[in-house]
């Protein structure tokens, strides 16, 4: 069965990739690679030895689209592509709205032309905003801080309305808690470029002294010790949810919204020093501001994801912390080494 996979050569999506091959779906990806490289495609290969097609192609472009749905047989869709700075976001919200909510409304109307109704969207924990109890679950109020959440709650809405419209729809909506880690074999994680957003990627640029201190804002938090506490979850945890969620939605018309975290929280300080202790390297960090939007507190209930897809995390904070320093140290060998050790 084919899989159009959009933002494929991403984060996500790239593991994801990956466990789809291995788990028998033919793959087509389609990403502008705005955020990625076409390398990615390789390195997925390499990893599975499995093929994969690739097409370079905003997914904005419906005339691009409908070529590909018209040359591959495609069963059912994963979109990922987006993007997801949330500082970004709010200097460049109109960048946000625009790239967003009319690649999702360009893909589900030529989705709906060749009559591929099944669809797995990425959504975020950022829809729940600050919380009022935890753990949080589905059903809780959403509500959202910065324009990147809101085109995640939009797109949430839009496909409701979808659904509601034409019941021949399957719909899985993913609520991501905070993905971390990389593929163990060091060819496909999180790189990006700058200081980074999030703290894994920043802990790992200090680890590698591309940066000189990491920055941990907020130490007067409601937390164990004062810094926030987030629930991360291995990406490849992460991908495997994935896979239960389009088997779902190949087998069960309707729409349902999951959250794809742990259960459990780490704060910042448990994060940094996880990651000193098991990769041995030191990583300089200064307690500064709050950053305006932070809140305290976040981590899923996984009862719902557990129960229905039969899907739970099974990576702990110790590997997360392992792969995620493993990938840059082997970038950094390919680079050096002209990217010639890209086997396994
Ligand atoms: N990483 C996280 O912390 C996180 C958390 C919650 C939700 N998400 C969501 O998961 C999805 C994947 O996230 P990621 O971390 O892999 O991000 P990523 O930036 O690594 O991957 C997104 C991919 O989409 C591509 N893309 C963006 N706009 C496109 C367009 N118009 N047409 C074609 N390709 C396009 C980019 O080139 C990139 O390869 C995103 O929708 C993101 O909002 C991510």
């Amino acid at each position: 069965m084919k899989i159009l996979v959009t933002g494929g050569t991403g984060y996500i999506g790239s593991h994801t990739c990956c466990e789809l091959l291995n788990s028998g779906f033919d793959v087509v990806i389609v990403d502008n690679l705005s955020n990625s490289k076409r390398e990615v495609v390789n390195k997925i290969r390499i990893i599975t030895k499995k093929n994969v097609t690739f097409y370079k192609c905003d997914v904005c472009d419906k005339y691009k689209l409908r070529k590909i749905f018209d040359r591959e047989d495609i069963q059912a869709v994963i979109h990922f592509a987006g993007y997801k700075a949330v500082g970004e976001s709010v200097k460049e919200p109109l960048m946000y709205y625009h790239n967003n909510l009319l690649s999702t409304i360009s893909l589900l109307e030529v989705m709906k032309e060749f009559g591929c109704k099944k669809i797995v969207f990425s959504s975020s924990a950022t829809v729940y905003g600050n919380p009022q109890k935890l753990p949080i679950k589905e059903d809780f109020p959403l509500h959202t801080t910065n324009p990147y959440g809101s085109t995640k709650l939009i797109i949430e809405g839009i496909l409701k309305d979808l659904y509601n419209s034409d019941n021949d729809w399957s719909i899985a909506i993913l609520r991501y808690f905070n993905p971390i880690g990389a593929h163990k074999s060091g060819l496909i994680g999180e790189d990006p470029n700058g200081i980074p957003n999030n703290l894994m990627p920043y802990i790992v640029k200090v680890a590698n002294k591309q940066l000189d201190v990491l920055n941990v804002f907020g130490s007067d938090y409601k937390t164990r010790d004062g810094t926030g506490v987030r629930d991360y979850i291995h990406v490849v945890d992460l991908a495997k949810g994935h896979i239960k969620a389009i088997e779902k939605v190949i087998k069960d018309k309707g729409i349902d919204t999951y959250n794809l975290g742990t259960g459990r929280g780490y704060s910042v300080l448990e994060l940094i020093n996880t990651f000193v202790k098991v990769n041995k390297i030191d990583v300089p960090y200064k307690i500064v501001e709050r950053r305006p939007g932070d809140i305290d507190m976040c981590y899923a209930s996984t009862e719902k994801a557990k129960k229905i897809l039969n899907w739970s995390a099974k990576l702990n904070i110790e590997d997360m912390c392992r792969d995620s320093y493993n990938f840059v140290v082997n970038s950094k060998k390919n680079k050096k080494s002209g990217g010639k050790h890209e086997s396994l």
